[in-house]
């Protein structure tokens, strides 16, 4: 108990607020350009609100300040609860904070301006790039600070993989942001033609693999057997889980570069490795939805828990469907078609944010002086479940239809060799997909909404000094996981 009255809760606390309302604002741009998408006078002739522009700035608000602030807030949640020990430094830890706050309003104010690298998903320019670079490191010191002073011998798998997490990313956003700087806000590539290519997507791949996978992987490892209140299935395949996804990841950048200049054994060397990363996915997601057994029953009363394993599920599926579109005949079917934004919002709002709101809601009411789970109402968190499964099957059904239709379309050809429909046929075409994506993109935002009010609410349950002081929490960590 003694190490616990230490443990600093507020930095938690403040990421997992952030959470929510990043996810509110990142949610309500993705919805707006799912809307322009249907109808283009969203636009409203406004270079700043323009889809090329907003684009950007969802997948940076959706992925770096929603998904990176849980990342954080439950990094340093668990390797302070699972070490036994506080933080390494409590100024370094508000650094990050402050810092990647710092990142995303940064992106917020120049992604609209027109300000970009072009590189997806690495968009932000140069003095916002070593900003990153700055905080990123100051969190692998807070974060293997913190395991070095550890009382406990044993590094749980968590941490593994939220480690796996920081040496990834650093590595990954160094290397491929290396740029000529040529004014304040314009920057050229280090690298130049395929090699670019190679580069960005050695990076594009791997940080759906150690942000969008192995960090919230570390989050389904700790919140899993918590919310469950059983050990983790298998100790022994999480290690296997965790050594076999970080060594094939790496190799499977390419298979988003199929059929152009790049040579063409590094595309089938990609497509295998692909192929092959499906056995640790699903070792993993088994690992996860097994640690259940024998508690099945919990699934019928617990909306977290339900958040968790229904995550798990897409997690599983998004994984099959990957390696599926990593196959060179699939993929010149799917590439370039809405099947690819289908399979991305599988992972992205069938896996991270619904894993990431399972964590919050187990962790919020415990970073307000409540018990595990107690959130303001239950039934809202119910009803934020439904919301967002019904969503997120809405969404990424209309995408697979949209995307095998675009996909037939522009390869049918006339008995004469020429191709059967135009272009603009297939946009015309894929008008009522739009149309129904956005409702299923609008039920998700709604749940969105529902949590934000349930949060709230949560947060108001204590009086403002006691709001002020360390929530300390109130679980005894001993249980059947560290
Ligand atoms: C209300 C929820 C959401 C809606 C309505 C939405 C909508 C959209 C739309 C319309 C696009 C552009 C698709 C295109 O270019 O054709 C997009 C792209 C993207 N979104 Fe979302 N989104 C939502 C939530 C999320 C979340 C939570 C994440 C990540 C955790 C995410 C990650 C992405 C990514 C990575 C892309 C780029 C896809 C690609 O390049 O293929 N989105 N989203
Ligand atoms: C075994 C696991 C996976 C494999 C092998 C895989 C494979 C693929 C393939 C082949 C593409 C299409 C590339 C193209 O045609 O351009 C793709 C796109 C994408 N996947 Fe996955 N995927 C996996 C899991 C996931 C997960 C779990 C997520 C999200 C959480 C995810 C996020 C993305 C994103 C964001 C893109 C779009 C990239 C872009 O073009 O902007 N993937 N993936």
């Amino acid at each position: 108990m003694g190490a616990e009255q230490n443990y600093n809760m507020r930095v938690v606390r403040w990421f997992a607020l952030m959470t929510v309302v990043w996810g509110l604002i990142g949610m309500l741009v993705g919805l707006l350009i799912a809307g322009q998408l249907a109808w283009p006078v969203l636009n409203f002739d406004i270079p700043w609100l323009s889809y090329g522009r907003l684009r950007p700035l969802h997948t940076n608000a959706v992925i770096f300040a929603f998904g990176g602030c849980a990342l954080m807030g439950s990094a340093l949640y668990i390797v302070q609860r699972t070490c036994k020990v506080a933080l390494f430094s409590d100024r370094l830890a508000s650094f990050v904070f402050w810092g990647w706050q710092l990142v995303i309003v940064s992106a917020v104010i120049t992604l609209p301006m027109g300000l970009t690298s072009s590189k997806e998903y690495a968009e932000l320019e140069w003095p916002i790039d070593i900003l990153i670079a700055l905080v990123w490191v100051a969190f692998g010191v807070v974060f293997f600070g913190t395991i070095a002073r550890r009382t406990v011998q044993h590094i749980y798998v968590a941490n593994w993989f939220f480690g796996s997490l920081i040496i990834g990313v650093a590595l990954l956003h160094i290397v491929n942001s290396l740029a000529l700087p040529v004014s304040a806000f314009k920057s050229y590539s280090l690298y130049a033609g395929s090699a670019d290519a190679m580069v960005q997507w050695w990076y594009g791949h791997n940080a759906v693999g150690f942000f969008l996978t192995a960090g919230f992987l570390g989050i389904m490892y700790y919140f899993v057997p918590k919310q469950a209140e059983r050990p983790v299935y298998s100790y022994r395949l999480s290690v296997v889980h965790f050594w076999t996804l970080i060594a094939i990841y790496v190799w499977a950048g390419p298979h988003h570069l199929h059929y152009t200049s790049l040579p063409d054994w590094l595309q089938s060397v990609a497509m295998v490795m692909s192929l092959i990363l499906l056995a640790p996915s699903w070792g993993g997601m088994i690992n996860g939805i097994m640690t259940l057994s024998g508690a099945w029953d919990k699934l019928r009363t617990d909306p977290i828990l339900k958040f968790l394993i229904v995550s798990l599920s897409f997690y599983g599926m998004s994984t099959f469907e990957g390696p599926m579109m990593s196959i060179k005949t699939i993929n010149a079917l799917s590439h370039n078609t809405d099947w690819t934004v289908g399979h991305v919002h599988s992972g992205a709002l069938g896996w991270v944010a619904m894993v990431s709101m399972g964590a919050m809601y187990h962790l919020i009411p415990i970073l307000y002086g409540r018990k595990q789970g107690q959130m303001y109402s239950i039934k809202l968190i119910n009803l934020h479940f439904w919301l967002a499964t019904l969503g997120t099957v809405i969404y990424i059904a209309s995408m697979w239809v949209n995307g095998l239709m675009q996909g037939l379309m522009w390869r049918a050809t006339s008995i004469d060799g020429t191709l059967t429909y135009s272009f603009q046929e297939s946009v015309e075409a894929s008008f009522p997909g739009y149309v129904v994506r956005f409702i299923g993109g609008a039920i998700f935002f709604i749940g969105m909404c529902v949590m934000a009010y349930n949060v709230y609410m949560t947060s108001r349950g204590l009086s403002r000094d006691e709001l002020a002081a360390p929530a300390i929490p109130r679980l005894d960590p001993a249980g059947a996981n560290p």
